[in-house]
């Protein structure tokens, strides 16, 4: 499995994700016959069927199994990847201590999975799809993120509130190619 880095069990930063759209689109390719690796960040839903399933909690560690799983056919990058991690995470939980000022986080940059895997050399999958969770000017949006990180197609997403999409059943989607947009 998973190398683990022992953090702080109890206070973490994180992107919140229900993750059933990652989980859905796994046991869809699966039902299509694929052979499927679905590497998963902490969610509450139960693993699907027939897919090779890895945990992970760290984007450090998403990055790490999803090169493991290469070669691929297809890569699906659908995680909410937290953009930033704690600098020093704690091993054990941070205690409070009365009177104390708040700790300070010191944060860094997370690997950008999507970009590293769209702009691999030798391996990279034919096809690389990334996602887009915009609030506005999400067909625009979603073509700069497909030229920025080199993937093939980018499916956006309108997460604005009126939308109602964040961690619903249903959803509507635009697929950005260079070829142009197709709305699902
Ligand atoms: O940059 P942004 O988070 O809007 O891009 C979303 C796309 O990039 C998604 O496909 C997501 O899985 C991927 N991503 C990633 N690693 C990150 C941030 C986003 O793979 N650190």
């Amino acid at each position: 499995g998973p190398t683990r880095e022992p953090i702080d069990p109890v206070r973490y930063l994180s992107n919140h994700s229900s993750g059933k759209q990652g989980h859905a689109i796994a046991a869809a390719a699966r039902s299509a016959g694929a052979d499927v690796t679905l590497v998963s960040g902490p969610v509450a839903i139960p693993d699907p069927e027939g897919v090779r399933v890895v945990h992970v909690e760290t984007a450090q560690q998403m990055l790490k199994e999803v090169q493991a799983a290469l070669p691929a056919d297809v890569f699906i990058s659908t995680a909410a990847v937290a953009d930033w991690a704690v600098a020093a995470p704690a091993s054990s939980k941070t205690k409070k201590t009365r009177g104390a000022p708040p700790p300070v986080l010191k944060l860094v940059e997370n690997p950008d999975i999507l970009a590293t895997i769209s702009k691999l050399s030798f391996n990279r999958p034919p096809l690389v799809v990334g996602f887009a969770a915009e609030t506005d000017d999400v067909i625009d949006h979603g073509r700069e993120k497909l030229a920025r990180k080199g993937c093939d197609l980018i499916v956006a997403n309108d997460v604005s509130p009126a939308a109602g999409v964040m961690g619903g059943d249903a959803n509507q989607v635009h697929i950005v190619s260079a070829d142009g947009v197709e709305s699902w």
